[in-house]
Protein backbone atom coordinates (compact mmCIF):
# COMPACT_ATOMS: atom_id res chain seq x y z
CA UNK A 1 0.00 0.00 0.00
CA UNK A 2 1.38 3.44 -0.52
CA UNK A 3 1.76 5.91 2.33
CA UNK A 4 -1.03 8.22 3.42
CA UNK A 5 1.33 11.66 2.39
CA UNK A 6 1.98 9.87 -1.40
CA UNK A 7 -2.07 9.48 -2.10
CA UNK A 8 -4.19 12.72 -3.67
CA UNK A 9 -5.88 14.22 -0.62
CA UNK A 10 -9.91 13.56 -0.99
CA UNK A 11 -11.15 15.78 1.25
CA UNK A 12 -15.47 15.18 2.48
CA UNK A 13 -15.89 17.90 4.57
CA UNK A 14 -15.94 20.71 2.23
CA UNK A 15 -19.50 22.08 1.94
CA UNK A 16 -19.13 24.18 -1.20
CA UNK A 17 -20.53 23.88 -4.86
CA UNK A 18 -17.41 22.36 -6.95
CA UNK A 19 -16.75 24.89 -9.24
CA UNK A 20 -18.56 23.46 -12.21
CA UNK A 21 -21.41 24.41 -10.32
CA UNK A 22 -20.57 28.03 -10.45
CA UNK A 23 -22.33 29.95 -12.70
CA UNK A 24 -19.75 32.23 -13.73
CA UNK A 25 -21.17 33.40 -17.51
CA UNK A 26 -24.87 33.99 -16.39
CA UNK A 27 -23.65 36.25 -13.36
CA UNK A 28 -20.96 38.23 -15.61
CA UNK A 29 -24.29 38.51 -18.30
CA UNK A 30 -26.12 40.00 -15.35
CA UNK A 31 -23.85 42.34 -13.69
CA UNK A 32 -22.68 43.48 -17.50
CA UNK A 33 -26.54 44.31 -17.93
CA UNK A 34 -26.36 46.01 -14.19
CA UNK A 35 -23.63 48.03 -14.78
CA UNK A 36 -24.51 48.91 -17.94
CA UNK A 37 -27.17 51.15 -16.84
CA UNK A 38 -27.57 54.10 -14.49
CA UNK A 39 -31.05 53.41 -13.49
CA UNK A 40 -29.35 49.88 -12.15
CA UNK A 41 -25.95 50.73 -11.14
CA UNK A 42 -26.82 53.60 -8.96
CA UNK A 43 -28.67 52.43 -6.40
CA UNK A 44 -27.08 49.04 -6.72
CA UNK A 45 -23.54 51.15 -5.71
CA UNK A 46 -25.11 53.35 -3.50
CA UNK A 47 -26.84 53.28 0.12
CA UNK A 48 -29.31 51.43 0.34
CA UNK A 49 -32.74 50.92 2.07
CA UNK A 50 -32.99 49.11 5.41
CA UNK A 51 -35.34 46.14 4.40
CA UNK A 52 -33.00 45.58 0.67
CA UNK A 53 -32.74 46.44 -2.68
CA UNK A 54 -36.71 46.92 -3.40
CA UNK A 55 -36.48 45.11 -7.32
CA UNK A 56 -34.99 42.00 -5.46
CA UNK A 57 -37.65 41.74 -3.02
CA UNK A 58 -40.01 42.01 -5.24
CA UNK A 59 -38.22 39.43 -7.54
CA UNK A 60 -37.89 37.37 -4.94
CA UNK A 61 -42.16 37.47 -3.67
CA UNK A 62 -42.66 35.67 -7.21
CA UNK A 63 -39.98 33.58 -7.56
CA UNK A 64 -40.82 31.68 -3.79
CA UNK A 65 -44.73 32.35 -4.04
CA UNK A 66 -44.43 30.10 -7.05
CA UNK A 67 -42.03 27.64 -5.95
CA UNK A 68 -44.06 27.06 -2.42
CA UNK A 69 -47.80 27.41 -3.89
CA UNK A 70 -47.91 30.89 -1.62
CA UNK A 71 -49.10 34.40 -2.10
CA UNK A 72 -46.13 36.69 -2.75
CA UNK A 73 -45.81 39.48 -0.73
CA UNK A 74 -42.32 41.71 -0.43
CA UNK A 75 -43.53 43.07 2.46
CA UNK A 76 -42.60 39.83 3.97
CA UNK A 77 -38.55 40.07 2.70
CA UNK A 78 -35.84 41.54 4.08
CA UNK A 79 -32.64 41.27 1.77
CA UNK A 80 -29.71 39.77 4.20
CA UNK A 81 -25.69 39.40 3.92
CA UNK A 82 -26.18 35.31 3.59
CA UNK A 83 -28.11 33.23 5.92
CA UNK A 84 -25.18 33.40 8.43
CA UNK A 85 -24.87 36.72 8.70
CA UNK A 86 -28.48 37.19 8.96
CA UNK A 87 -28.85 34.93 12.00
CA UNK A 88 -26.82 37.15 13.73
CA UNK A 89 -29.10 40.49 13.16
CA UNK A 90 -32.05 38.26 14.17
CA UNK A 91 -30.55 37.41 17.69
CA UNK A 92 -29.78 41.30 17.82
CA UNK A 93 -33.40 42.38 16.83
CA UNK A 94 -35.50 39.88 18.42
CA UNK A 95 -33.51 38.26 21.85
CA UNK A 96 -32.43 39.68 24.75
CA UNK A 97 -29.77 37.64 26.47
CA UNK A 98 -31.53 38.91 29.61
CA UNK A 99 -34.91 37.82 29.15
CA UNK A 100 -35.06 34.99 26.33
CA UNK A 101 -34.06 31.74 28.04
CA UNK A 102 -32.70 29.32 25.46
CA UNK A 103 -31.48 28.48 21.80
CA UNK A 104 -33.04 24.89 21.38
CA UNK A 105 -30.97 23.68 18.51
CA UNK A 106 -31.55 20.73 16.30
CA UNK A 107 -28.73 17.79 16.86
CA UNK A 108 -27.04 16.83 14.99
CA UNK A 109 -26.60 20.87 13.86
CA UNK A 110 -24.95 22.81 11.55
CA UNK A 111 -21.60 22.95 13.46
CA UNK A 112 -20.84 26.73 12.55
CA UNK A 113 -24.48 27.88 13.67
CA UNK A 114 -23.23 27.67 17.22
CA UNK A 115 -20.29 30.45 17.50
CA UNK A 116 -23.43 32.98 15.84
CA UNK A 117 -25.46 31.84 19.23
CA UNK A 118 -22.77 32.18 21.32
CA UNK A 119 -21.75 35.54 20.37
CA UNK A 120 -25.45 36.88 20.77
CA UNK A 121 -24.87 36.13 24.52
CA UNK A 122 -26.31 32.24 24.50
CA UNK A 123 -23.04 30.72 25.98
CA UNK A 124 -23.77 27.61 27.96
CA UNK A 125 -27.73 28.13 27.12
CA UNK A 126 -27.74 26.40 23.93
CA UNK A 127 -29.99 23.31 24.13
CA UNK A 128 -29.63 19.77 21.78
CA UNK A 129 -32.87 18.84 20.55
CA UNK A 130 -31.86 15.13 18.89
CA UNK A 131 -33.64 14.51 15.45
CA UNK A 132 -35.75 11.00 14.80
CA UNK A 133 -36.91 10.06 11.34
CA UNK A 134 -39.54 12.69 11.29
CA UNK A 135 -36.71 15.78 12.31
CA UNK A 136 -36.34 17.54 15.41
CA UNK A 137 -38.10 15.62 18.74
CA UNK A 138 -40.95 17.99 19.32
CA UNK A 139 -41.84 15.93 22.40
CA UNK A 140 -38.48 16.50 23.88
CA UNK A 141 -38.71 20.27 22.85
CA UNK A 142 -42.22 20.95 24.62
CA UNK A 143 -40.26 18.97 27.65
CA UNK A 144 -37.65 21.26 27.79
CA UNK A 145 -39.68 24.31 27.07
CA UNK A 146 -42.15 23.45 29.96
CA UNK A 147 -39.35 22.76 32.44
CA UNK A 148 -37.95 26.24 31.76
CA UNK A 149 -41.04 28.14 31.94
CA UNK A 150 -41.40 26.69 35.55
CA UNK A 151 -38.09 26.83 36.49
CA UNK A 152 -36.98 30.73 35.46
CA UNK A 153 -38.66 33.44 36.89
CA UNK A 154 -38.82 36.22 33.96
CA UNK A 155 -35.85 38.95 33.16
CA UNK A 156 -36.89 42.29 31.93
CA UNK A 157 -35.97 43.00 28.54
CA UNK A 158 -33.13 45.55 28.58
CA UNK A 159 -32.97 46.19 25.04
CA UNK A 160 -34.76 48.86 23.70
CA UNK A 161 -36.44 47.25 21.14
CA UNK A 162 -40.59 48.16 21.21
CA UNK A 163 -41.90 48.98 18.77
CA UNK A 164 -40.66 47.56 16.05
CA UNK A 165 -38.82 44.96 17.39
CA UNK A 166 -39.73 42.51 19.90
CA UNK A 167 -37.36 39.71 22.42
CA UNK A 168 -38.95 36.11 21.82
CA UNK A 169 -38.63 34.21 24.88
CA UNK A 170 -36.94 31.25 23.14
CA UNK A 171 -35.22 30.43 20.06
CA UNK A 172 -35.62 27.25 17.78
CA UNK A 173 -32.80 26.63 15.17
CA UNK A 174 -33.67 23.90 12.55
CA UNK A 175 -32.96 22.93 9.21
CA UNK A 176 -36.21 21.41 7.70
CA UNK A 177 -35.40 20.36 4.42
CA UNK A 178 -32.00 18.13 3.71
CA UNK A 179 -30.75 18.76 6.56
CA UNK A 180 -27.02 20.01 6.96
CA UNK A 181 -25.51 17.48 8.54
CA UNK A 182 -28.07 14.24 8.68
CA UNK A 183 -29.23 14.98 4.90
CA UNK A 184 -33.31 14.73 7.17
CA UNK A 185 -36.51 16.21 6.03
CA UNK A 186 -38.78 16.87 8.66
CA UNK A 187 -42.19 15.51 7.60
CA UNK A 188 -45.60 17.90 6.95
CA UNK A 189 -46.72 16.62 10.51
CA UNK A 190 -43.87 17.54 12.66
CA UNK A 191 -43.42 20.88 10.85
CA UNK A 192 -46.93 21.69 11.99
CA UNK A 193 -45.62 20.29 15.50
CA UNK A 194 -43.11 22.58 15.92
CA UNK A 195 -45.21 26.00 14.81
CA UNK A 196 -47.79 24.73 16.95
CA UNK A 197 -45.19 24.60 20.27
CA UNK A 198 -43.55 27.93 19.17
CA UNK A 199 -46.71 29.97 18.74
CA UNK A 200 -47.28 28.25 22.55
CA UNK A 201 -44.46 29.26 24.21
CA UNK A 202 -43.56 32.55 22.38
CA UNK A 203 -40.80 31.26 20.17
CA UNK A 204 -38.99 32.38 16.91
CA UNK A 205 -38.55 29.67 14.54
CA UNK A 206 -35.18 30.02 12.49
CA UNK A 207 -35.39 27.71 9.69
CA UNK A 208 -32.05 27.38 7.67
CA UNK A 209 -34.18 26.79 3.83
CA UNK A 210 -30.75 27.01 2.11
CA UNK A 211 -31.23 23.17 0.89
CA UNK A 212 -35.11 23.95 0.05
CA UNK A 213 -34.22 24.13 -4.20
CA UNK A 214 -31.39 21.22 -4.15
CA UNK A 215 -34.06 18.64 -4.14
CA UNK A 216 -34.37 15.68 -6.80
CA UNK A 217 -35.92 12.20 -7.53
CA UNK A 218 -33.71 9.04 -6.44
CA UNK A 219 -32.07 7.38 -9.59
CA UNK A 220 -30.61 4.24 -9.64
CA UNK A 221 -28.29 3.52 -11.33
CA UNK A 222 -27.21 7.08 -11.41
CA UNK A 223 -27.87 8.88 -14.72
CA UNK A 224 -24.83 9.50 -16.69
CA UNK A 225 -23.11 12.82 -16.68
CA UNK A 226 -24.24 12.83 -21.04
CA UNK A 227 -27.61 12.18 -20.48
CA UNK A 228 -30.25 15.15 -21.19
CA UNK A 229 -30.19 17.14 -17.99
CA UNK A 230 -33.77 18.61 -17.89
CA UNK A 231 -35.86 14.83 -18.45
CA UNK A 232 -33.90 13.68 -15.53
CA UNK A 233 -35.01 16.05 -12.72
CA UNK A 234 -38.42 16.90 -12.98
CA UNK A 235 -38.37 19.23 -9.86
CA UNK A 236 -40.41 17.55 -7.16
CA UNK A 237 -43.00 19.50 -5.47
CA UNK A 238 -41.54 21.00 -2.51
CA UNK A 239 -43.16 20.22 1.13
CA UNK A 240 -44.69 23.37 3.22
CA UNK A 241 -42.65 25.78 4.70
CA UNK A 242 -42.72 26.09 8.64
CA UNK A 243 -43.03 29.84 7.91
CA UNK A 244 -46.17 29.15 5.27
CA UNK A 245 -47.82 27.06 7.88
CA UNK A 246 -47.04 30.03 10.68
CA UNK A 247 -48.50 32.57 8.34
CA UNK A 248 -51.59 30.27 7.72
CA UNK A 249 -52.48 30.24 11.27
CA UNK A 250 -52.66 33.94 11.91
CA UNK A 251 -51.85 36.10 14.57
CA UNK A 252 -51.10 34.30 17.89
CA UNK A 253 -52.03 35.07 21.41
CA UNK A 254 -48.60 36.38 22.03
CA UNK A 255 -48.42 38.43 18.90
CA UNK A 256 -51.73 40.26 20.24
CA UNK A 257 -49.50 40.95 23.91
CA UNK A 258 -46.71 42.18 21.97
CA UNK A 259 -48.82 45.06 20.27
CA UNK A 260 -47.44 43.62 16.32
CA UNK A 261 -47.93 40.28 14.19
CA UNK A 262 -44.67 38.99 14.19
CA UNK A 263 -45.11 35.55 13.99
CA UNK A 264 -43.58 32.72 15.21
CA UNK A 265 -41.34 31.33 12.00
CA UNK A 266 -38.70 33.06 10.11
CA UNK A 267 -37.27 31.30 7.00
CA UNK A 268 -33.74 32.07 6.29
CA UNK A 269 -32.97 31.56 2.48
CA UNK A 270 -29.44 31.97 0.71
CA UNK A 271 -28.18 32.72 -2.74
CA UNK A 272 -24.83 30.87 -1.16
CA UNK A 273 -25.88 27.50 -2.53
CA UNK A 274 -28.09 28.51 -5.73
CA UNK A 275 -25.86 30.69 -7.19
CA UNK A 276 -22.27 30.97 -5.31
CA UNK A 277 -21.33 31.90 -1.54
CA UNK A 278 -19.25 34.34 -2.82
CA UNK A 279 -22.57 36.29 -3.08
CA UNK A 280 -22.76 36.46 0.23
CA UNK A 281 -26.44 37.76 -0.17
CA UNK A 282 -29.72 36.19 0.87
CA UNK A 283 -33.20 36.70 2.27
CA UNK A 284 -35.33 36.63 5.22
CA UNK A 285 -39.16 35.75 5.05
CA UNK A 286 -41.54 36.56 7.64
CA UNK A 287 -44.59 38.28 8.78
CA UNK A 288 -44.10 41.82 7.30
CA UNK A 289 -43.40 43.05 11.33
CA UNK A 290 -40.65 40.98 11.48
CA UNK A 291 -39.48 41.61 7.92
CA UNK A 292 -39.94 44.90 8.87
CA UNK A 293 -38.20 44.34 12.55
CA UNK A 294 -35.52 42.98 11.22
CA UNK A 295 -34.25 45.68 9.03
CA UNK A 296 -34.50 48.21 11.70
CA UNK A 297 -31.14 46.30 13.03
CA UNK A 298 -28.77 48.73 13.81
CA UNK A 299 -26.06 47.65 11.33
CA UNK A 300 -28.63 48.08 8.64
CA UNK A 301 -30.04 51.43 9.37
CA UNK A 302 -26.59 52.35 9.03
CA UNK A 303 -26.21 52.42 5.64
CA UNK A 304 -28.85 49.95 4.65
CA UNK A 305 -29.35 46.42 4.02
CA UNK A 306 -26.36 44.92 3.23
CA UNK A 307 -24.72 42.78 -0.24
CA UNK A 308 -26.32 45.99 -1.99
CA UNK A 309 -24.65 45.65 -5.93
CA UNK A 310 -24.71 41.60 -5.09
CA UNK A 311 -28.53 42.29 -4.31
CA UNK A 312 -28.78 43.58 -7.51
CA UNK A 313 -27.17 41.21 -9.60
CA UNK A 314 -28.78 38.29 -7.91
CA UNK A 315 -31.71 40.82 -8.87
CA UNK A 316 -30.66 40.47 -12.47
CA UNK A 317 -30.06 36.74 -12.69
CA UNK A 318 -33.79 35.96 -10.96
CA UNK A 319 -35.48 38.33 -13.59
CA UNK A 320 -33.85 37.16 -16.94
CA UNK A 321 -34.44 33.55 -15.71
CA UNK A 322 -31.11 32.37 -15.72
CA UNK A 323 -31.11 31.40 -11.73
CA UNK A 324 -34.14 28.57 -12.87
CA UNK A 325 -32.15 27.72 -15.62
CA UNK A 326 -28.99 27.53 -13.80
CA UNK A 327 -31.06 24.72 -11.18
CA UNK A 328 -32.82 22.68 -13.99
CA UNK A 329 -30.21 22.48 -16.64
CA UNK A 330 -26.85 22.28 -13.84
CA UNK A 331 -27.37 22.54 -10.62
CA UNK A 332 -29.88 20.00 -9.85
CA UNK A 333 -28.90 17.18 -12.31
CA UNK A 334 -25.10 17.47 -11.08
CA UNK A 335 -26.11 16.69 -7.57
CA UNK A 336 -28.57 14.06 -8.52
CA UNK A 337 -25.58 12.39 -10.37
CA UNK A 338 -23.04 12.66 -7.29
CA UNK A 339 -25.48 11.67 -5.04
CA UNK A 340 -26.21 8.47 -6.91
CA UNK A 341 -22.65 7.99 -7.17
CA UNK A 342 -21.68 8.32 -3.35
CA UNK A 343 -24.90 6.07 -2.64
CA UNK A 344 -24.12 2.89 -5.22
CA UNK A 345 -20.01 3.16 -3.90
CA UNK A 346 -21.32 3.15 -0.09
CA UNK A 347 -24.15 0.48 -0.97
CA UNK A 348 -21.13 -1.58 -2.25
CA UNK A 349 -18.52 -0.66 -0.02
CA UNK A 350 -19.53 0.37 3.22
CA UNK A 351 -22.55 -1.02 3.60
CA UNK A 352 -21.74 -4.82 3.51
CA UNK A 353 -19.03 -3.69 6.25
CA UNK A 354 -22.10 -2.66 9.12
CA UNK A 355 -21.89 0.93 7.83
CA UNK A 356 -26.05 2.51 7.50
CA UNK A 357 -27.19 5.61 5.66
CA UNK A 358 -30.65 6.87 4.05
CA UNK A 359 -30.63 7.52 0.41
CA UNK A 360 -33.88 8.88 -0.08
CA UNK A 361 -35.52 11.38 2.29
CA UNK A 362 -39.87 11.80 1.41
CA UNK A 363 -42.05 10.11 -1.43
CA UNK A 364 -43.28 12.44 -3.65
CA UNK A 365 -45.64 10.35 -6.75
CA UNK A 366 -44.28 7.20 -5.93
CA UNK A 367 -40.80 8.16 -6.34
CA UNK A 368 -37.94 8.54 -3.55
CA UNK A 369 -36.56 12.82 -3.13
CA UNK A 370 -33.15 13.57 -1.72
CA UNK A 371 -31.57 16.62 -1.75
CA UNK A 372 -28.52 19.06 -0.43
CA UNK A 373 -24.69 18.34 0.01
CA UNK A 374 -24.84 15.48 2.59
CA UNK A 375 -25.14 11.64 3.33
CA UNK A 376 -24.87 10.94 7.03
CA UNK A 377 -23.55 7.81 7.41
CA UNK A 378 -23.91 5.25 11.08
CA UNK A 379 -20.93 2.83 11.80
CA UNK A 380 -22.42 -0.05 13.07
CA UNK A 381 -22.25 -1.62 16.39
CA UNK A 382 -19.14 -3.41 15.87
CA UNK A 383 -17.70 -1.03 13.70
CA UNK A 384 -14.81 1.36 16.01
CA UNK A 385 -16.14 5.47 16.89
CA UNK A 386 -15.96 7.69 14.17
CA UNK A 387 -13.38 10.21 15.89
CA UNK A 388 -10.79 7.42 15.26
CA UNK A 389 -12.20 6.48 12.04
CA UNK A 390 -11.67 10.21 10.70
CA UNK A 391 -8.00 10.01 12.78
CA UNK A 392 -6.74 6.98 10.83
CA UNK A 393 -8.66 8.10 7.75
CA UNK A 394 -6.53 11.01 7.98
CA UNK A 395 -3.25 9.64 8.84
CA UNK A 396 -3.08 6.62 6.61
CA UNK A 397 -5.53 7.48 3.78
CA UNK A 398 -5.47 11.40 3.07
CA UNK A 399 -8.78 10.91 3.71
CA UNK A 400 -10.60 13.96 5.73
CA UNK A 401 -13.81 13.01 6.95
CA UNK A 402 -16.41 14.57 9.38
CA UNK A 403 -16.73 12.56 12.53
CA UNK A 404 -20.10 13.27 13.94
CA UNK A 405 -19.38 14.78 17.30
CA UNK A 406 -18.31 17.94 15.14
CA UNK A 407 -21.84 18.69 15.06
CA UNK A 408 -22.66 18.22 18.38
CA UNK A 409 -24.47 21.25 20.07
CA UNK A 410 -21.67 23.50 22.09
CA UNK A 411 -22.21 23.22 25.52
CA UNK A 412 -24.63 20.11 25.62
CA UNK A 413 -22.43 17.71 23.79
CA UNK A 414 -23.44 14.85 26.38
CA UNK A 415 -26.99 14.88 25.39
CA UNK A 416 -26.99 13.48 22.08
CA UNK A 417 -23.99 10.77 20.96
CA UNK A 418 -22.78 11.44 17.63
CA UNK A 419 -19.64 9.16 17.58
CA UNK A 420 -21.13 6.67 15.50
CA UNK A 421 -21.79 8.84 12.89
CA UNK A 422 -19.84 10.16 9.72
CA UNK A 423 -20.78 13.07 7.40
CA UNK A 424 -19.40 12.66 3.45
CA UNK A 425 -20.26 16.09 1.00
CA UNK A 426 -21.10 14.74 -2.46
CA UNK A 427 -21.59 18.26 -3.58
CA UNK A 428 -17.64 19.49 -4.08
CA UNK A 429 -15.22 16.69 -4.71
CA UNK A 430 -14.15 15.56 -8.32
CA UNK A 431 -16.63 12.41 -8.82
CA UNK A 432 -14.08 9.87 -9.15
CA UNK A 433 -12.31 10.84 -6.30
CA UNK A 434 -15.56 10.97 -4.44
CA UNK A 435 -15.68 7.31 -4.83
CA UNK A 436 -12.40 6.50 -4.43
CA UNK A 437 -12.36 8.28 -1.03
CA UNK A 438 -15.38 5.65 -0.23
CA UNK A 439 -13.14 2.79 -0.81
CA UNK A 440 -10.41 4.04 0.92
CA UNK A 441 -12.79 4.44 3.92
CA UNK A 442 -14.19 1.02 3.37
CA UNK A 443 -10.07 -0.04 3.08
CA UNK A 444 -9.64 1.88 6.24
CA UNK A 445 -12.61 -0.37 8.51
CA UNK A 446 -11.78 -3.64 6.53
CA UNK A 447 -8.71 -4.05 7.83
CA UNK A 448 -9.21 -2.11 10.92
CA UNK A 449 -7.56 -5.13 13.16
CA UNK A 450 -4.55 -5.74 10.73
CA UNK A 451 -0.82 -4.14 11.52
CA UNK A 452 -0.25 -0.82 10.48
CA UNK A 453 1.93 -0.14 7.90
CA UNK A 454 5.86 1.07 8.88
CA UNK A 455 4.60 4.75 8.35
CA UNK A 456 1.81 3.80 10.73
CA UNK A 457 4.12 2.40 14.03
CA UNK A 458 2.79 6.31 15.89
CA UNK A 459 -0.64 4.46 15.82
CA UNK A 460 -0.18 1.43 16.67
CA UNK A 461 -1.76 1.63 20.28
CA UNK A 462 -5.17 3.30 19.05
CA UNK A 463 -8.27 1.60 19.49
CA UNK A 464 -7.26 -1.95 18.30
CA UNK A 465 -10.66 -3.38 19.11
CA UNK A 466 -12.49 -5.91 17.03
CA UNK A 467 -15.13 -5.40 15.26
CA UNK A 468 -17.70 -8.05 14.27
C1 LIG B 1 -27.63 24.91 7.29
C2 LIG B 1 -26.76 26.00 6.77
N1 LIG B 1 -27.03 27.27 7.09
C3 LIG B 1 -26.28 28.28 6.64
C4 LIG B 1 -25.18 28.06 5.84
C5 LIG B 1 -24.37 29.22 5.39
O1 LIG B 1 -25.17 30.07 4.59
P1 LIG B 1 -24.61 31.46 4.05
O2 LIG B 1 -23.49 31.15 3.12
O3 LIG B 1 -25.78 32.07 3.37
O4 LIG B 1 -24.15 32.23 5.22
C6 LIG B 1 -24.85 26.75 5.50
C7 LIG B 1 -23.66 26.49 4.68
O5 LIG B 1 -23.13 25.41 4.64
C8 LIG B 1 -25.66 25.71 5.97
O6 LIG B 1 -25.40 24.43 5.65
Amino acid sequence: MTTSSAKVPVNFIRGWPAPSLLPASKLKAASATVLSDPKLFVPGLEYGPDPGYQPLREELACFLGDFFGVAPDPRRICITGGASQNVACLLQSFTDPAYTQAVWVVAPCYHLICPILEDSGFRNRLRSIPEDEEGMRVDLLEEGLKEFENAKPRDPVYKELSPDRKAYRHIIYVVPTCSNPSGKTMTPARRRAIVEVARSYDCLVICDDVYDFLTWPVLSPPPSSTAPAASLVPSPPPLPRLVDLDRALGPSPHDAASGGHFGHVVSNGSFSKILGPGMRTGWAEGSPALAHGLSATGSSRSGGAPSQLAAAIACEVLRCGALEDHLRDLVRPALQRRHGLLVDAARRELAPLGVEFVSRNWEADGVGIYGGYFLWLRLGEGLPGASEVAKRCKEHENLIIAAGQMFAVKGDEQAVDLDRNVRLCFSYLDEALMVEGVERLAHVLRTWNEPLGPDSQRDQGLNMATFK
